[in-house]
């Protein structure tokens, strides 16, 4: 791991070794602790920067990507930023495919940052700021079509092993070094796993009783095998009702946890408001969780989530209203 206390020879060497925090404000009055990684502290403002470093830099070693190739991916947003932060560092092009329905911010920081944004229409009747895995299947023809068309490299992230191992190889161990050790607990909202999946691994690896949850939307919890009955949540970057993800084939669940789209949002606004975090919904959603934890089973003990992505990426949304 790189220090960050001396010159840098790419942004890309900023990614990773976040800060974790004890929200002891949020928590206050509840027995037990909640530790918050500020992954929205990365270079392009959420954990995915992991991923696209890894992806790319797995794809170089192997063989897969060569160079001055196009990088192609479908995003909510996250992802692409960071590939465009990494793409634009290694010279490789990239262009980013995204729904209409997230959030406009994203897309003109990854045209900022020299992507090429292809943005694809909802289903009709959809709500923007509501991504259906219906949504999504029209991205993903489009994604298709575009790699084929370029003979791009697909940096597909619900696919690669890169996802799980950005997380194995960093989030999970930087969690288990900063902690000390001391975490019962890991909860996760899930989009493609692999945040989920490379933790809990790296977790589990070092101590079998740490528990770890997938945390999903109510009403689109389909990992925890219930019918979708509100695919057009709120919570963006995940919960998109795929019951298959790749990344969770092999993965250690010890259980499934459900948050609202109210849950999410209060949270995300206690975060910022009581402990000065500015992060998104499934930040929120993530903490939303944990304390549904201290307050049942896990009374006393130690819970680690990630804070995924920055509250900036939500300006355009009811969000901060
Ligand atoms: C803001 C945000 N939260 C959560 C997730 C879900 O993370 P993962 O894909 O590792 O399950 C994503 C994924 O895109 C995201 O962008």
């Amino acid at each position: 791991m790189m220090q960050k206390n001396q010159p840098l020879s790419s942004a890309i060497e900023a990614i990773g070794n976040t800060p974790l925090v004890r929200l002891s404000r949020l928590t206050r009055g509840l027995d037990g602790h909640v530790l918050a990684k500020l992954d929205y502290l990365n270079p392009g403002l959420s954990k995915k920067d992991r991923i696209a470093r890894q992806i790319i830099e797995d794809a170089e070693s192997d063989g897969t990507l060569k160079p001055g190739q196009t990088v192609v991916e479908l995003t909510s947003g996250n992802t692409g930023t960071g590939l465009a932060i990494v793409c634009a560092t290694k010279g490789y092009p990239f262009v980013a495919v995204m729904s209409k329905g997230n959030s406009m911010e994203r897309a003109r920081m990854m045209s900022a940052l020299g992507a090429e944004v292809v943005l694809v229409d909802q289903l009709p009747g959809a709500e923007p700021g509501q991504v259906s895995g219906g949504d999504l299947e029209l991205v993903e023809r489009q994604t298709q079509r575009i790699v084929a068309k370029r003979q791009a490299f697909r940096a597909d992230q619900f696919r690669l092993k890169g996802n799980f191992r950005a997380h194995y190889l960093q989030t999970g161990p930087e969690f288990i070094k900063q902690s000390g050790g001391g975490i019962d607990a890991f909860c996760d909202f899930v989009g493609t796993g692999g945040s989920f999946a490379g933790c809990a691994a790296a977790f589990k690896e070092h101590n079998p009783d740490i528990q770890c949850f997938v945390v999903e939307p109510v009403g689109a919890a389909v990992l925890a095998k219930e019918p979708v009955t509100y695919s057009n949540h709120r919570i963006q970057g995940g919960g998109y009702s795929m019951p298959h993800l790749p990344q969770l084939q092999h993965a250690h669940i010890d259980g499934y946890l459900k948050v609202t789209d109210t849950e999410a949002v209060d949270m995300a606004r206690r975060l910022a408001r009581e402990e000065g975090i500015f992060a998104g919904f499934s930040s929120g959603a993530n903490l939303a969780a944990a304390l549904h934890l201290l307050k049942g089973s896990f009374k006393g003990k130690t819970i680690a989530v990630i804070l995924c992505d920055s509250g900036l990426k939500y300006l355009s949304t009811d969000l901060w209203a």
